[in-house]
């Protein structure tokens, strides 16, 4: 079953393919329009604006803080209960290297604020601070989407993958929408993962 939606699709497979769709035009409308560069690097106000708007015809939930507790594989994101906490640390942790960024973009997505779509959307917003305060992006092209989730997966308990990975494919092309789109190519997808409630704590 899909999760409930604007469009009224039942179907998931269905639904992620409009998904993929409608979200990527919205990114591209994001970029071209300078909104993007209009938001405050590093804030979760940010990340929410950019959630909302790349969903906001999708879902009832864009740019709203989840309802329920989530887990991926074996890793539960933050307790509802403490999920605002954590968004406002976050809001003041450190972005003025490469390492703080990084360990700021970790912790985001141990908090996963939203409900599905955190993973493109996040690593939108991990590209706004890095260009604007490094004056650089990640070449999404350049990082292998299974090196990257197993990283990811890894990261709460060690960032040092993830960091070896995202540092060694910088680059100062951050005007090139191609390389920003790959952020959210729907390649980042992966078989056997389902985001799933886990019991109301
Ligand atoms: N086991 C895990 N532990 C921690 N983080 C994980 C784990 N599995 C995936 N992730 C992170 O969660 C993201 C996926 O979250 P979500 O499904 O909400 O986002 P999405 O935008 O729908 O997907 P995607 O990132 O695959 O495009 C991944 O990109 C990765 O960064
Ligand atoms: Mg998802």
């Amino acid at each position: 079953m899909a999760l409930e939606n604007k469009l009224g699709i039942t179907d998931s497979a269905a639904l992620a393919c409009e998904e993929e769709k409608i979200s990527k035009k919205k990114a591209i409308r994001l970029f071209e329009t300078g909104m993007l560069d209009a938001l405050e690097a590093g804030k979760f106000s940010s990340l929410k604006a950019i959630h909302k708007y790349l969903f906001e015809d999708i879902y009832e939930f864009a740019g709203e803080i989840r309802k329920v507790n989530i887990s991926k594989g074996n890793f539960r994101f933050a307790p509802l209960m403490y999920l605002e906490a954590a968004l406002n640390n976050i809001d003041k942790m450190p972005q003025s290297t490469f390492d703080e960024i990084i360990e700021k973009y970790v912790e985001m997505n141990i908090a996963h604020p939203f409900r599905e779509g955190n993973g493109r959307s996040t690593r939108i917003w991990l590209d706004l601070m890095l260009k604007k305060e490094l004056g650089k992006v990640v070449d999404w092209s350049r990082v292998d989407k299974e090196d990257y989730l197993l990283a990811m997966e890894r990261s709460p308990i060690k960032d040092i993958e993830i960091k070896h990975i995202l540092g060694a494919a910088l680059t100062d092309e951050i005007a090139d929408r191609e390389l920003y789109m790959k952020g959210i190519d729907h390649s980042y997808y992966y078989e056997g993962y389902t985001t799933f409630r886990t019991a109301e704590l």
